[in-house]
Order: structure tokens, then sequence, then C-alpha cells
């Protein structure tokens, strides 16, 4: 061995023999603080952010007058809880700038337009547990479809029906573990939807009515977290209240900051487009066809409802002392998935809980656009008019309409 490969050498072990003590030194100050934490009764995992570790020498005499060398060890650290919980509850959706439609539009004098968007449920689901791709209940290709309808109508009114979010894990049935932990995932989507049907009709007065499935939100939060419930972020006091606690639907979704009315108060909860025409999510479902008639029993002004995923309408005329008035009453269908993707009362599941996507429901998806005269212009009345969609295809005014 020559001489320089000698040094070379002897510097490299110098090297790992200073390496080897510093992580010597650094493993007893780990083991001394351990022992310092078990010796006061801490339990490490309680420990949340650690502010400063110092470690220092102190001199002291023995009793012969000698002097002592000890090592000492300090740790500053801040508890676990003290930093709140380690996932955040629910965040509000992204922040999202998206470009304004330009189309132009005319309409007769007198007469403005509203397009109804009903069910969408959005929400997701693992396909496979052990992979963190989500799958949709809602359906992609039919809010496509709705988007540029909304688009190339650019309507006066935006109007949707509710159950926008499914909310699954809010609510009162048994939830399985491909359909946990993912609420904010359907925030997330719920938030782009806003900001995509305010660039779809820029000027359009937008409706969003609490559905049931939007309610289970508040029902669950009064349930299980009663202190969380109606929370806004703090003001001072020259300030107003916020309008919406940080755990509700409007706030998670900021739908003020898309100018999107969110109306509260499922099931009275309603939009008036004129003296004879309301818009509600709804609480009635009977079978095949027949929800209408018990709308049209009841009812004595028109209504367009959500929430039986089925298109319907049917007209009643009754005699009056001003003569024949009739009323109708509608069901669009729904935006959201029909295969069976949506939980629902006749959707099964697999033994880990996925959706058999057998399509048991008797759903349709479909949406409607209403020509009404406003209140004030002295008549009530309006035309509606249906749009069926089927596989991500519709057809509207002789234009078809397919998913992008
Ligand atoms: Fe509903
Ligand atoms: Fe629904």
């Amino acid at each position: 061995m020559d001489k320089q490969t000698k040094n070379k050498l002897g510097s490299k072990l110098e090297k790992i023999t200073a390496e080897s003590a510093k992580q010597e030194a650094s493993k007893k100050t780990v083991n001394a603080i351990a022992e310092m934490l078990a010796r006061k009764g801490i339990d490490p995992s309680e420990i949340g952010r650690v502010n400063k570790v110092s470690v220092y020498q102190q001199v002291t005499k023995d009793e012969a007058g000698d002097f002592m060398v000890h090592d000492l060890q300090a740790i500053q650290f801040s508890p676990k809880w003290e930093e709140g919980p380690e996932w955040p509850v629910i965040q509000q959706g992204p922040k999202i700038q998206l470009q304004k439609s330009k189309t132009k539009v005319s309409r007769p004098k007198g007469w403005e337009e509203a397009v109804i968007v009903p069910d969408i449920q959005i929400g997701f689901y693992k396909k496979d547990n052990e992979s963190t791709e989500l799958e949709p209940i809602h359906d992609e290709k039919a809010i496509s479809v709705a988007l540029q309808l909304i688009e190339d109508i650019n309507p006066n009114q935006v109007v949707m029906v509710g159950d926008n979010l499914d909310f699954a894990e809010f609510g009162k049935y048994l939830t399985a573990a491909p359909f946990k932990q993912l609420v904010q995932a359907a925030i997330d989507r719920a938030t782009m939807l806003c900001a995509q049907i305010r660039s779809a009709a820029p000027n359009a007065k937008i409706s969003w009515i609490a559905g049931n499935h939007e309610a289970r939100m508040a029902r669950y939060i009064q349930t299980n977290a009663e202190a969380a419930f109606g929370i806004t972020r703090g003001k001072l006091s020259s300030q107003l209240r916020e309008k919406w606690p940080v755990l509700s639907v409007p706030y998670l979704c900021r739908m003020d900051e898309y100018g999107i009315d969110y109306i509260s108060g499922y099931p009275e909860s309603y939009v008036a487009l004129n003296e004879n025409l309301m818009v509600i999510h709804g609480n009635k479902v009977t079978s095949n066809g027949s929800t209408t008639t018990k709308y049209l029993n009841d009812a004595h002004v028109s209504v367009i409802y959500g929430h039986i995923h089925r298109t319907e309408y049917a007209y009643r005329t009754r005699l009056s002392k001003n003569g024949p008035r009739t009323v109708m009453a509608a069901s669009p269908g729904c935006l959201c998935r029909i295969d069976g993707a949506v939980p629902s009362t006749k959707s099964g599941a697999d033994e880990f809980g996925r959706p058999m996507l057998m399509g048991a429901e008797n759903w349709q998806q479909g949406m409607a656009v209403v020509q009404y005269q406003p209140p004030g212009v002295g008549s009530e009345w309006f035309n509606y008019e249906p749009m069926w969609i089927y596989n991500g295809r519709g057809f509207f005014r002789g234009k078809e309409y397919a998913s992008k």
C-alpha cells in the first residue's frame, strides 16, 4: 500500500469514528430524554410539536472538593391535544375561477326562462379498499349535458331542486367502508359545480334548494356533535355575524362567492317562479308514475319537484268561480347515476359493501326548462319543457347535447 492510499484510508477511518461517536452521543441524549419522560410519567405519543431540545453540561464539586461534570438534557414541547384534531374535520371546497359564458339569447318581451336541475347526489365510493381511486355516484356525463343546456339557454334563473350532495355518511342508514371518509371529496366536487353553473349562466339568479340529503348534515351534527352546531367564524363586536355556520353546505361550497342562494328549511324550502309555479325538493314518493297524481290531489298551485328520481308530469283542471283553473305537477328526473351506484332502498352491495350496479330502481335522468311570466306581470302562465337524458345524451329544441 503506498503512502497516499494509507493517508486516504486513515482520514476515512477517522471520519467514520467521529460520526459513530456523534451517533453514540445523540443516541445517549435520546435515551436520557426518554428516561426523563418515563420518570415524569409522560407518554411520548402525547407529545405534539417539539419546540426545543437542549443538551448542556453542569459542573459541581463533590464532598472532597473535586469537580464533577454532569450531562444534562431539557426538552420543550407542546402537547398533542393543543394542536387540534390530527385530521381536519371538513374544509371548504377549493376556490375556483372559471371563464364566464358569452352566449346571447333573445326572449319574447315579458317572459323569463328558468333551467331546472334535479337531484345530482354528488358522492363517491372506493372501488377497491386498497387503492385511493374514487368512483363517483353522481353522473359526470349527465352534469356535462346539463351545463351545456344551461349555457345555451342563458336563463334568468337556474333552480337546483336539491339532493345535490348525497351525504351517505351522514344518513341514518348503515354506511359500508367503501363510502366512508369521502365527504370532503364530495364538498370539493360540489364547489366546482357551483363555479361551473355560475360560469355557464353568468347573469342568472341561481338557487340551490335544500333537499333531504343536504339536511342530513345538520341533523348529523346535532345528533353527534351538538356543540359544533351553528358555529360561525369569529367576529368582532362591530361586525355582523356570518350568514352560514362553518359546518353547513352553503359555507363549505362557497355559495356566497358564486352568488348562489341556498334555500334552507327542507321540506318547506321553495322557489316561486310566479303566482302559479313553485319549485320544491318534495317529500312524497309513490310508485310508477303516481307521485305526480298525489301532488295534483293536494296542490292548488303548480309544482316542479325532485326527490323521486323519475320523469313524470301531468296537469289537472278544476272548476273555480272564475272558470277553469289548471295546475301542473312535474318531476324532471335526476342527474345522478341510475345504475345502482347511489345507495337506495333497492340497491344491493357485495361482501365489501360495494354497490352491485344492477340498476334496480325505476329512475330516469332528465332536466327541464320553464318559460314563465314573472310575478307582477299579472299572469300565472308558464310553459314546461322536459329533456330526457340517456347515457350522456339528450335532445332539446331540435339540438343534440352529448357529454364532453
Ligand atoms: Fe330527496
Ligand atoms: Fe334524491
